[in-house]
């Protein structure tokens, strides 16, 4: 007989994901792998990944301290200014590289070698568009006058459409999109952008910042916007094929985060599928009752739409011989993480959520 409580979907893959470098790999690597198959790493390090070389040299890390057999690192190179066109070829050309980051500099964590101006990269997004190599947005102007909430509008307005007007074939993710106008900006470019979408942009609105004291983990960049962006990231993700997955999990000690200058960054690695699973709940008949409609979404937004846009095989049942378990079950999230010396606080840290998700051997 079925079990109304519980769903199972192929494993996930995370399309934006921080796992940092040195002595908290362990933990990092660990919880992604606990809960999806692939993931596409950040390359925001100190220094930061510039060179298929330094990729590698990454990948090998992660690899050595990953307990689980299942995970695989699909790596990314940062952009700066001086990145040049024989770069992107080697990635191109390299198995295990699979897009260009660009941060417009000063924009957010570890993003001082990040772009002063989109203008600077003309040839670099030249020989992606003509390679179809995928650049990665994080869109946010860094106009020092500009209110905090409108950075992301902002940067659709100016840099983002002046990208998208020159370079007409370029396959471009909008990374954790955070505003109604961004979402209708990747609306209006849907034959070749794609979004990813966190679950704490998805659960979280300004007020879960600021109202009742300030909530310091809660704070990441973008930063989390008003309900009615939040209801227009939820509408795009159900509707739309090209809204999928990607946590943007990043990890800072707690010394950086309760501090006067709190780190921006919300971890949810250990539990992403099981937010996922709340946030989109109530848009769903109730899942005890009948399961199949939030599955069958859950099985799109994590395991099949950004498979296809960046064209890799999907985690069929079989092929690995494993799928992800989402139960309707309560449990209690750890208040903190060991993480090297330090503490790591997870979003919702000592509160009980209504999912548990385990990946387990498919029959
Ligand atoms: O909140 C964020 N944290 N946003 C980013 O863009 C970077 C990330 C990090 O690396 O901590
Ligand atoms: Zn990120």
């Amino acid at each position: 007989m079925a079990d109304r409580n519980r769903i199972e979907i192929p494993l996930p893959d995370d399309w934006h994901l921080h796992l940092r470098d040195g002595d908290v790999l362990p933990v990092t690597v660990n919880h992604a792998a606990s809960r999806c198959r692939r993931a596409i790493i950040m390359p925001n390090l100190k220094p930061p990944v510039r060179t298929v070389e330094e990729a590698a040299a990454y990948r090998d890390r992660i690899l050595q301290v990953c307990q689980w057999d299942h995970f695989e690192p699909l790596m990314t190179l940062y952009l700066t200014d001086n990145t040049s066109p024989e770069e992107i070829l080697k990635a191109k050309d390299s198995d295990f590289v699979h897009a260009v980051k660009l941060y417009p500099a000063g924009a957010t964590t570890n993003s001082d070698h990040g772009l002063t101006s989109v203008q600077n990269a003309r040839e670099v997004f030249a020989a992606m568009e003509q390679c179809d190599f995928p650049l990665l947005v994080h869109a946010e102007s860094t106009e020092p006058n500009l209110d905090v909430f409108d950075r992301e509008r902002a940067f659709v307005e100016t840099d983002f459409a002046w990208i998208c007007e020159n370079f007409k074939r370029l396959r471009i993710v909008f990374e954790h999109v955070s505003s109604r106008a961004g979402v209708d900006f990747v609306n209006s470019n849907a034959s070749r952008m794609a979004a990813t979408v966190t679950p704490h942009h998805l659960l979280l609105t300004r007020n879960d910042l600021l109202v009742g004291g300030l909530k310091p983990h809660h704070y990441c960049l973008p930063v989390v916007k008003t309900e009615d962006d939040r209801r227009a990231l939820i509408q795009a993700s159900l509707d739309k094929e090209n809204f999928f997955a990607g946590t943007d999990s990043a990890p800072h000690p707690r010394s950086k985060k309760e501090s006067h200058n709190c780190a921006a960054g919300i971890y949810t690695a250990p539990f992403f599928p099981e937010l996922y699973a709340m946030a989109f709940e109530p848009h769903f008949p109730d899942p005890s009752q009948d399961p199949a409609p939030l599955q069958d979404f859950l099985r799109l937004f994590m395991s099949v739409r950004g498979e296809r846009f960046y064209r890799m095989p999907l985690n069929e049942k079989g092929s690995p011989d494993q799928i992800l378990e989402i139960r309707k079950e309560e449990w209690t999230l750890t208040a903190s993480y060991e993480f090297a010396g330090d503490e790591l606080v997870p979003l919702y840290a000592g509160k009980t959520i209504p999912y548990k998700a385990e990946i387990v051997k498919a029959n």
